[in-house]
């Protein structure tokens, strides 16, 4: 941090708010409200005679609430810049003054205001870190209610040199030293009912480290550990478990349904041991929740501001899984750390540091090379109607709507879905490498002998497609009158791809893409399924039965539920009959006829 704060290329933004984001890879702007400090940050000394006489006391955020602080202050030791900050919202003000008048450097500024800045930027790197989980609604363990249950976060201030005790472990409630300790783990972890169904990865190695400690402080203490399992896969993590285990360090394998107060404020656990089977009471003298973590609150806000994906826990989205693991499915965005989904402090520097190369790659040059795969809009045939614009998932397309000129792509923002080409009615816009022409010749091509005997199908390029690759390396069977059309995603497919391979005789047309919320174009395949939905509807009108058209979510890892899907296509082929095939080529010959101006 330090360092970071030193560096000539670094300018740190501290008490800061992204407030806006637009732009795109090479070329972001970025604003920013910079709160003010009221203390003149260059000259402030953080000598803390300020603080001292300073009369307002309030909870100290970075020992938990286990110490003060005054309402000048500097929020943790190592904070960089090391300047004091105050909080003008607990700051008595000119009322008071006493700050202002011990301060020899004169470097206290009540009426300093925030400020407003703009940064542009070439790449950004998400870092926003987590939260923890707060276990006031886990009831049962008594956490606020009984004074001796703290969090494992509190724990690691009560041990810590640096902390409100320097490090001698004391219960809150009568000061006394514990000689029994017991930790529950995944509290807000692993469930369905409170906090997050995913594993917060940190506490299992968390609490085999505070035991560690524990036991080197005071080798006879109490120790047990209630947990559902303990993962250790790390490197060195095993080892570090069984020396746990070693050192006497009770493992009880179960999650305690209830947490009661002894009078001698001891508190007292109620588990069923699922290894014994039986319903066991252990008393402790002081008791650990071990909490997981959760996505930093701010991060939907920045969500949207970047146009990113979330997984259903909240975390960012990465572009792949495997591949991409530190890009956003935004060219030019990068994760770190435990933005993506938690992580330990490994992992974080791992990540960091990929996500730096990443974005140094990316700009070293001072030229950004863009993929071909782009859209391109034909504007003599451009109606100005925005469509393209809506549905754009990056931002990528712009049109002065007011002047009525025709939009316009920025191809380093396009990452080439083909959305914009699909949902333009006016076949305005020309997807690079993906054109209506050479899709409509391979639907031609695929249905020229024995139409009636094929299923065509349209598979998006970065799930479906790796599925069907998937399956044929995993050797399973599916029918081999199965013809995939390749997109980059599911919603390049054009509603009259659909239409023509119907015309040619197709029995049935699949559309298959990523899962909702893992299309790698963040949300293009939204309006995939609205453009199913609608097509279907316009079949069922035209008396074409809508089953004939199909849409599949089928992931890259999904090998045999892409053999699944085909031989069940390959069922509703067999249900459609030559005649049904004709009358349908024959309505849809007769529209086009009709629509086709003389
Ligand atoms: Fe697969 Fe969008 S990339 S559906």
């Amino acid at each position: 941090m330090a360092d970071a704060g030193r560096h000539p290329n670094i300018t740190l933004h501290t008490l800061s708010e992204v407030t806006g984001v637009s732009g795109y890879v090479g070329n972001f702007t970025i604003n920013i409200v910079k709160r003010a400090r009221h203390v003149d940050e260059t000259s402030c000394t953080s000598c803390g005679e300020c603080a001292k006489v300073c009369p307002v006391v309030f909870p100290d955020e970075f020992n938990m609430g286990l110490s003060s602080r005054r309402a000048i202050y500097i929020p943790f030791p190592q904070a960089v810049p090391s300047a004091y900050a105050i909080n003008m919202n607990e700051c008595m003000g000119r009322g008071c003054s006493k700050c202002l008048d011990v301060c020899d450097k004169k470097c206290i500024d009540f009426h300093m205001s925030d400020q407003e800045i703009q940064v542009k930027a070439g790449s950004i790197v998400v870092a926003t870190g987590l939260e923890p989980y707060d276990p006031t609604q886990m009831d049962e363990y008594g956490y606020t209610r009984f004074e001796n249950v703290v969090t494992s976060l509190e724990f690691e201030r009560l041990v810590n040199a640096g902390g409100p005790t320097q490090g001698t472990l004391i219960r809150p409630k009568d000061r006394k030293h514990p000689s029994s300790v017991g930790f529950i783990q995944c509290v807000g972890s692993r469930s369905k009912r409170k906090g997050g169904t995913y594993c917060s990865n940190i506490c299992c190695m968390n609490t085999i480290k505070s035991t560690l400690v524990l036991k080197e402080h005071d080798p006879d203490m109490e120790i047990k550990v209630f947990y559902i399992d303990i993962r250790a896969f790390g490197k060195g993590f095993e080892d570090l478990y069984n020396r746990s285990r070693q050192l006497g360090v009770k493992y009880v394998r179960g999650l305690p349904g209830m947490v009661e107060e002894l009078e001698n404020g001891d508190m007292r656990v109620a588990v069923e041991n699922t290894v014994s089977g039986k319903v066991e009471f252990h008393d402790m003298d002081l008791l650990v929740l071990s909490i997981g973590v959760k996505p930093a609150s701010g991060t939907q806000k920045l969500q949207e501001m970047l146009g990113l994906q979330l997984t259903s826990d909240g975390f960012y989205l990465e572009a792949h899984p495997k591949l991409q693991p530190v890009d956003a499915a935004t060219r030019g965005i990068f994760y770190a750390g435990c933005a993506e989904g938690p992580k330990d402090i490994k992992e974080s520097v791992t990540q960091g540091s990929a996500a730096a190369a990443r974005a140094i790659r990316l700009m070293h040059k001072g030229l950004i090379t863009t993929e071909p795969i782009t859209s391109m809009i034909m504007e003599q045939h451009c109606k100005s109607c925005g469509k393209c614009v809506e549905v754009c998932p990056y931002g990528a397309i712009t049109m002065d709507a007011k002047k009525k000129s025709p939009a316009k792509v920025n191809s380093a923002a396009c990452a080439g879905c083909g959305t914009c080409a699909a949902e333009c009615a006016f076949g305005a816009i020309v997807m690079n490498h993906f054109t209506d022409n050479q899709i409509l010749s391979q639907v031609d091509v695929m249905l020229t002998e024995n139409a009636s005997e094929k299923v065509l199908t349209f598979a998006c390029n970065w799930c479906s497609y790796a599925g069907a690759d998937y399956a044929g390396v995993s050797r399973l069977q599916y029918p081999s009158n199965v013809r995939l059309i390749r997109t980059m995603c599911s919603g390049r497919v054009d509603e009259k791809f659909i239409w023509h391979a119907f015309e040619k005789g197709a029995p049935v047309v699949l559309v298959s893409g990523c899962h909702i919320g893992d299309c790698h174009y963040i949300n293009a395949n939204h309006w995939t399924e609205k453009r199913i939905d609608k097509v279907r509807k316009k079949m069922e009108k035209k008396g074409i039965r809508p089953e004939r058209l199909q849409l599949s979510w089928i992931s890259a890892a999904e090998g045999v539920r892409f053999a699944r899907v085909m031989t069940d296509m390959e069922k509703l082929r067999k249900g459609v009959t030559a005649e049904e095939i004709m009358a349908t080529q024959k309505l849809l010959q007769k529209d086009q006829k009709e629509t086709v101006p003389s």
